[in-house]
């Protein structure tokens, strides 16, 4: 199989080549990746002398660029990871979140049906359904749930999959589409909850909880969702949507609090501030679809799996170092040094 992936040089999207690389040797791997603040070519420095990796710098949105990465390498699949990702960068600056997520997926897809590529897979999120209440832990979100988005980021994401569904409909597309729910693992940007709180707390910095920190979040290893996507892909219907997620329930105050454990600094760290605006109370995922249809279960236990990306964090301090030494800090400035902290 050849497989173009789009935004590999960012968190899931590396970890789904290396896992791709690892599992499928016989195949073949493009990146196509702009190189955002998001992407990271060091990442994928260890697969880049492989004869049967190739990296690409484009945009998605780049019709001549797409179009000629499919002429020169007829791909078998294209699987697209490429956003704009972070819900706060949403709520600053919607604009690009609309032009990668929307229309970039739209050009991508223009290029599979003029390419006649046998399979197009749009990575999409938990988001797009919205929140679910604290108090009704018996409601999940199921393929069936109707879309209803918060945010510029998911509405940019539910966007996007209806424009899938479409073309599948409309032009006959072979596609598929998954709703994951939150990843952590290696190679996460450290803007996100879980690696901003280990980099925080490794440099004695304020954990910055947004309002009481009461909202729940559903982590899947990042793994996990790449063995997803690689069963979407290979046995999945076209047409289809798939949710993915294993049912591990946290709200972000005890993550936050067993950070401060595992690394032995204190409580005292943590700081609630002004709340996201729009806020999502609680995700879950019900992945019985998935599990019925194609056998996926998640195989790694949270208390495994945040261990092993806390190690992660302390044994490649430079890989982090250099994302919040550079551009980042002018971000991060703006996103929390005029937010109010809250008492208590
Ligand atoms: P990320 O922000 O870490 O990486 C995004 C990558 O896309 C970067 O390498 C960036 O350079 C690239 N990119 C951005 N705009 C581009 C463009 N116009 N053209 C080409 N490349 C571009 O994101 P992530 O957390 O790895 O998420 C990947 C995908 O998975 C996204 O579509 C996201 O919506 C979805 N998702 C993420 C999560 C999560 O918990 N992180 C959960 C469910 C779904
Ligand atoms: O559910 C899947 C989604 O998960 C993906 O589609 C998104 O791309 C991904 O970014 C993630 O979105 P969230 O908004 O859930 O993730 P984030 O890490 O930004 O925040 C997780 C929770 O932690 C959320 O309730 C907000 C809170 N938070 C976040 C940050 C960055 C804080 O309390 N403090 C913070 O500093």
């Amino acid at each position: 199989m050849k497989i173009i992936v789009t935004g590999g040089a960012g968190f899931i999207g590396s970890n789904f080549i290396f896992h791709m690389l690892r599992e499928h040797p016989e195949d073949r791997v493009i990146c196509l990746d702009k190189l955002t603040y998001a992407g990271n070519l060091s990442t994928l420095e260890s697969v880049m002398d492989r004869p049967n990796f190739r990296f690409v710098r484009a945009d998605i949105c780049d019709r001549e660029a797409v179009d000629q990465l499919f002429h020169e390498e007829k791909p078998d699949a294209v699987v697209n990871f490429a956003a704009e990702s972070h819900v706060d960068r949403s709520i600053l600056n919607p604009g690009i979140f609309l032009q990668t997520n929307v229309l970039g997926t739209q050009t991508l897809m223009d290029m599979c049906l003029r390419h006649g590529i046998g399979r197009y897979h749009q990575v999409s999120t938990d988001e797009v359904y919205g929140d679910l209440p604290l108090d009704r832990p018996d409601l999940f979100f199921t393929e069936e749930t109707p879309i209803h988005t918060s945010s510029p980021y998911s509405a940019s994401k539910a966007g996007a999959d209806l424009l899938v569904l479409a073309y599948h409909r409309t032009f006959g597309l072979p596609a598929t589409i998954s709703r994951c729910s939150n990843n952590y693992g290696p190679y996460h940007f450290p803007e996100k909850l879980i690696p901003l709180m280990i980099a925080n707390a490794l440099n004695d910095k304020p954990l910055p909880v947004y309002g009481e920190g009461k909202n729940v979040r559903d982590w899947l290893y990042v793994e996990d969702h790449c063995r997803a996507i690689d069963l979407i892909i290979r046995r999945g219907r076209a047409g289809e949507v798939y949710n993915v997620g294993g049912h591990n329930e946290m709200r972000n105050i005890d993550i936050v609090r067993l950070i401060c454990r595992e690394l032995g600094k204190p409580e005292s760290l943590i700081v609630h501030v002004e709340d996201r605006k729009g806020h999502d109370m609680r995700y879950a995922i019900d992945p019985t679809k998935i599990h019925r249809e194609l056998g996926w279960l998640p195989e790694t236990k949270f208390a495994d799996g945040i261990q092993k990306t806390i190690r992660w964090y302390l044994d490649n301090r430079q890989w982090w170092e250099k994302i919040i030494s550079g551009e980042y800090m002018n971000y991060y400035e703006k996103m929390y040094g005029s937010r109010e902290i809250l008492p208590g």
